[in-house]
C-alpha cells in the first residue's frame, strides 16, 4: 500500500514538474481545458522530437528493406468500412442514470456508478472514431474520420509504395503521426488521451516467413526501450490470450511497462495476417497482391506491425529518470536522470557574473556548442539555484564561466549525475560532451 501511494505521488509530481517547467501543458487552460488533450512545451517537444528521431533513425534510416511515409490524417470514409473500424472499433459503453457519467462497462467492478452509486444503463457498444465534415455541405455524405491509426494511411500507399521504390518482400513502410480516439474514459495523464502520435511500422512479409518475423519485430521492439535507458526490470512482454485479440489480429504481444498504477501497454507488436490489404483490394476494387520473382507467383503479403504510442514512451521516459536524492551539501533535489540522447537541453551555458568579460566570452561558448547540441544560456540567480534548474529538466552537463577562465582559459563542468565538478581548458569543451551521442 505504502509503494502504491509513493508511486501516485510520483505521477503527482511529474505532471507538476511538466507543467512548472515547460515539458506539458493541459490544452486550451486559460478556457478551463479540454479532457485528455495535452500540448508540449518548449521542453516537451524537444523531448518528444528527440524520441521520435531515435525511432525513425533505428526503424527506417538504419535499415535498407524499410522505407518511410507521411499519409494524411483525413482519408476516404470508404477505408473505415473496408478496415473494419467503423463496425469493430468501438467501447462498451454504460451511462449513469443519475450524474450522467460516462463509463467503460469493461472497466466495472459492480452494477452500479462508481461516482455516485446510481444505476447504469444497458451496455452498448461506442465507436471511437470521431466524425467531421468534409466540404461545405454537413450531410451523411460528406461524413468523413479522423484517423483513430496511422496505418490505414500505409496499406491503402501499398502499390505507390512497392511501384516507386521496387523494394522486394520482406520490406517495410514506416510513419509517425498524429491518431484520434473519442476514448470513453481517460486519465492517467499523457497515458490514454483523445489525440495522440503514434510511431507504426507495417512490415510485409511472405506468408509462411510471417511468424519467424513476428518474433523478430518483438524481440526488436523490446531491445529498443533498452537504447533509451529504460529499466529492463520495468518492462514486459505479454502475449494476448485469443480473445484479446483486434478484429485484423492473428497474433499480438504488447510490450508493457510497470507504470505506478501497475503493468500497461506501451506498444503492441501484431501478426495482422493479410486483412488489410485483402480487405481494400476488395472495397477499391484493385489488386494488392505483390508479384515475387523468386518463386513466380502472385501473392497478398502478410503484415508485421509493431504499433507504439509516442506519448505512452514519453511519459515512460520521465517516470524511469525522475529521482529525487540528496545533493553534495545534503539538500534534496530532483533530477531526471534522462538517458543524454533524450535531454530537451545538452548542454547550460552559466556565467559566475553578468559583466564583461565574463559574458563575451560566455556567448562566445554558446555559439560553438549551439552549432551542436540543444543549449541553454542561464545568468539569472545563485549558481546552486542554476544547477537545480538543470538537474531537474534532465540536462547532462553544466559548463560555468567564472572570473579565473580570464586568466586560465578554463571552466568547470560539472556533469548531472554524479555532480562531479571538473576544471577543463576551452578547447578540449567538445571532447568532453562526447558522452551525448
Ligand atoms: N495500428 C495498430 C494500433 O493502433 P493499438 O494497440 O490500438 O494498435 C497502438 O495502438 C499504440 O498506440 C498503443 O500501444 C499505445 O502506445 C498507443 N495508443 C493507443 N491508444 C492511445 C491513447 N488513447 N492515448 C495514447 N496512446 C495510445
Amino acid at each position: 500500500m505504502e509503494k502504491f501511494q509513493m508511486s501516485i505521488d510520483k505521477m503527482e509530481k511529474i505532471v507538476s514538474l511538466c507543467k512548472r517547467r515547460g515539458f506539458i501543458f493541459p490544452n486550451s487552460e486559460i478556457y478551463g481545458g479540454l479532457n485528455a488533450i495535452w500540448d508540449y512545451g518548449p521542453l516537451g517537444v524537444e523531448l518528444k522530437r528527440n524520441i521520435k528521431e531515435i525511432w525513425w533513425e533505428n526503424t527506417i534510416k538504419n535499415r535498407a528493406n524499410i522505407v518511410g511515409l507521411d499519409s494524411s490524417i483525413l482519408m476516404h470514409p470508404k477505408i473505415w468500412k473496408t478496415s473494419g473500424h467503423l463496425d469493430h472499433f468501438s467501447d462498451p459503453l454504460r451511462e449513469c442514470k443519475t450524474c450522467h457519467e460516462r463509463l467503460r462497462a469493461d472497466h466495472l467492478e459492480k452494477d452500479n456508478c462508481p461516482l455516485c452509486g446510481g444505476p447504469l444503463t444497458e451496455t452498448r457498444s461506442f465507436n471511437t472514431m470521431f466524425k467531421t465534415f468534409i466540404g461545405a455541405v454537413e450531410d451523411s455524405a460528406s461524413e468523413i474520420y479522423l484517423r483513430p491509426e496511422t496505418a490505414q494511411g500505409i496499406y491503402v500507399n501499398f502499390t505507390n509504395v512497392q511501384n516507386t521504390t521496387r523494394m522486394k518482400i520482406p520490406f517495410g513502410i514506416g510513419q509517425i503521426g498524429k491518431a484520434f480516439r473519442n476514448e470513453i474514459t481517460t486519465g492517467n495523464f499523457i497515458f490514454r488521451c483523445r489525440e495522440f502520435e503514434q510511431m507504426e511500422l507495417e512490415f510485409f512479409t511472405e506468408p509462411d516467413s510471417a511468424h519467424k518475423w513476428f518474433d523478430y519485430w518483438v524481440e526488436e521492439r523490446f531491445n529498443w526501450y533498452l537504447i533509451l535507458g529504460i529499466n529492463e526490470s520495468d518492462l514486459r512482454i505479454r502475449a494476448h490470450e485469443n480473445t484479446e485479440l483486434a478484429h485484423y489480429s492473428k497474433a499480438c504481444s504488447d510490450i508493457e511497462y510497470n507504470f505506478p498504477w501497475g503493468w500497461g501497454e506501451l506498444e503492441g507488436i501484431a501478426n495482422r495476417g493479410d486483412f488489410d490489404l485483402k480487405a481494400h483490394s476488395t472495397g477499391a476494387g484493385k489488386d494488392l497482391t505483390y508479384f515475387d520473382e523468386l518463386i513466380n507467383k502472385h501473392y497478398t503479403p502478410w503484415v508485421i506491425e509493431p504499433s507504439c504510442g509516442v506519448d505512452r514512451v514519453i511519459l515512460t521516459c520521465l517516470l524511469n529518470a525522475y529521482k529525487e536524492e540528496l545533493d553534495d551539501k545534503n539538500n534534496q533535489r530532483i533530477v531526471l536522470k534522462l538517458d543524454p540522447k533524450l535531454s530537451p537541453i545538452k548542454v547550460a551555458i552559466l556565467p559566475l557574473s553578468k559583466k564583461a568579460p565574463l559574458i563575451e566570452i560566455s556567448k562566445k561558448i554558446y555559439s560553438e556548442i549551439s552549432k551542436d547540441f540543444n543549449c541553454q544560456y542561464d545568468d539569472t540567480q545563485s549558481i546552486g539555484k542554476r544547477y537545480r534548474r538543470q538537474d531537474e529538466i534532465g540536462t547532462p552537463f553544466c559548463i560555468t564561466i567564472d572570473f579565473e577562465t580570464i586568466n586560465d582559459n578554463k571552466v568547470t563542468i560539472r556533469d548531472r549525475d554524479t555532480m562531479k565538478q571538473e576544471r577543463i581548458s576551452l578547447d578540449s569543451i567538445q571532447k568532453n560532451l562526447d558522452k551525448i551521442y
